[in-house]
């Protein structure tokens, strides 16, 4: 919707009037498609304050703590919905019918083996990789495998795509670590759940029947849930910004993978739980909040802060009661758990977090519930992973039926050198 238009000026000179658009909730936002015309562009390091597409995906509110899937608020999802309900929403746009929900985990589940030739794909690592690293060559290698669903202007092969992805990730994370410690790889298994499959192909073993326990495959299915989507993050602009060449759905989400490894992003997590083992005990809280709030010392607090959340992150606030159930049910006393709590305490007390709004994020709890399910902390970015391929694909998707759709190219600031002959090197010094 356009309301208003405003007028930019540049020394004295009119540069034009641009519509400022609304959307449903949240800012408005200046159409500036047309600015480049007048040989102006804009600077916005980061995209602290650019809007680089529209979207009818996922709304996230960083001041009220509200993110919505497709209209559905994140905690009502992950209380009332399970993560392949998620899945049809964020792909299709509403909640699926009962029969629409059965035909597409049918789908799915028909989809969760993998081409038999991976598996030996696989050998090509060290057995000590790290499997972020496997998985942005396995994802990336599905593009030489499924030859029938790669032309992106064919909405089937988009579809199909989609499938195979959502499908095929669990699969793919259950082989890398199978693969790291040495054990053979479990098939999927098409009479259970996409989680309980997922925990089956990371914990059994040929040699004996393996039951997940209902609580752990619970909290992994909200995990997947809280991590499905989230607009236009770092690795979801990455995977957009793939696409928008027209590279094949396996590739976008591949870049998608290895910009999630970070440790400001998907990282974070692992990041975490290696900070409070680094942390230790509650007694050397203070000394690393005070490293975290010195200009001069580069530590920051691993699942603390975020670009758009200036308020508790909704997803932390599920994310923390499932990690107390799962620790209950499992009865385990983490002291890591004690660590986290009184270290959210103070940071929620101390004036400089409050002053930068720095609040826990998704990453904080999701780390300690992993480690008590027995996942390590490198498969930690695996599983987030594994939940996004959802947000990403759905992204992909979207793009392709954009009108606006063309290929990503921004522009820069040139601060380097004026021009100057070049001397060959026999006339150097
Ligand atoms: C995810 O974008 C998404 O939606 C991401 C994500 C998703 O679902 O896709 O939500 C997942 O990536 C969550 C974030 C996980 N990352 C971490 O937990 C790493 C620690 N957090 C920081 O690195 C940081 O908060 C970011 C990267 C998350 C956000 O960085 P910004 O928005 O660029 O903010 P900033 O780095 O400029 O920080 C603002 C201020 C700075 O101080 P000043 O320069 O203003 O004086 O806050 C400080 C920072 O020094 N600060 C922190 C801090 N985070 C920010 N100080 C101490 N500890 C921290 N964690």
């Amino acid at each position: 919707m356009t309301n208003k238009l405003v007028n930019f000026n540049c020394n004295d000179e009119t540069l034009g009037e641009f519509p400022v658009l609304e959307g449903t909730y949240g800012y408005k936002v200046i159409d500036i498609q047309s600015l480049g015309k007048n040989g102006i562009y804009t600077y916005d390091p980061g995209f602290l304050s650019t809007a680089s597409c529209e979207s009818k995906i996922t709304y996230i509110d960083g001041n009220k703590g509200i993110l919505l899937h497709r209209g559905y608020p994140i905690d009502e999802l992950a209380k009332k919905a399970n993560y392949l309900e998620v899945c049809y929403i964020l792909i299709y746009g509403q909640a699926p019918s009962k029969e629409e929900y059965e035909s597409f985990k049918n789908t799915i589940t028909r989809h969760t083996m993998v081409h038999q030739q991976i598996a030996s794909f696989f050998q090509g690592f060290r057995r000590d990789a790290h499997p972020m690293a496997i998985m942005c060559g396995v994802v990336g290698a599905l593009s030489a495998f499924y030859h029938d669903s790669l032309d992106v202007s064919n909405e089937k092969h988009r579809e199909v795509a989609a499938f195979r992805l959502v499908a095929k990730m669990p699969t793919l994370a259950a082989m890398c670590f199978k693969y790291t410690n040495g054990q053979p790889f479990m098939f999927p298994q098409n009479d259970l759940g996409y989680a309980e499959n997922f925990l089956h192909m990371m914990f059994a073993t040929p040699c004996e029947k393996y039951e997940v326990n209902p609580t752990v495959a619970k909290a992994m299915d909200v995990i997947f849930t809280l991590h499905a989507d989230h607009e236009q993050n770092a690795s979801t602009t990455t995977v957009r910004l793939a696409g928008s060449s027209g590279a094949n759905p396996f590739a976008c989400i591949a870049a998608g993978i290895a910009s999630l490894w970070g440790p400001a992003h998907g990282g974070a997590n692992e990041a975490c739980l290696k900070m409070l083992e680094q942390i230790g005990s509650v007694e050397n809280i203070k000394e690393y909040v005070d490293k975290a709030k010195d200009k001069n010392d580069p530590f920051r607090l691993m699942g603390f802060g975020h670009r758009v959340y200036k308020n508790y992150d909704p997803r932390a606030t599920v994310m923390r009661e499932t990690c107390h159930n799962v620790l209950k049910e499992l009865n385990i006393k983490d002291p890591l758990l004690d660590v986290a709590m009184e270290l959210e305490k103070i940071a929620l007390s101390d004036e400089y977090f409050i002053e930068k709004k720095l609040y826990p994020n998704v990453d904080f709890y999701s780390g300690i519930i992993l480690k008590a399910i027995g996942i390590p902390t490198s498969m930690f970015t695996v599983i987030f992973a594994v939940a996004r391929t959802v947000g990403w694909i759905s992204h992909w998707l979207e793009m392709h039926k954009d009108p606006l759709f063309r290929i990503g190219r921004p522009r820069q600031l040139y601060t380097g050198e004026s021009k100057r002959d070049f001397s060959p090197i026999h006339e150097r010094e």
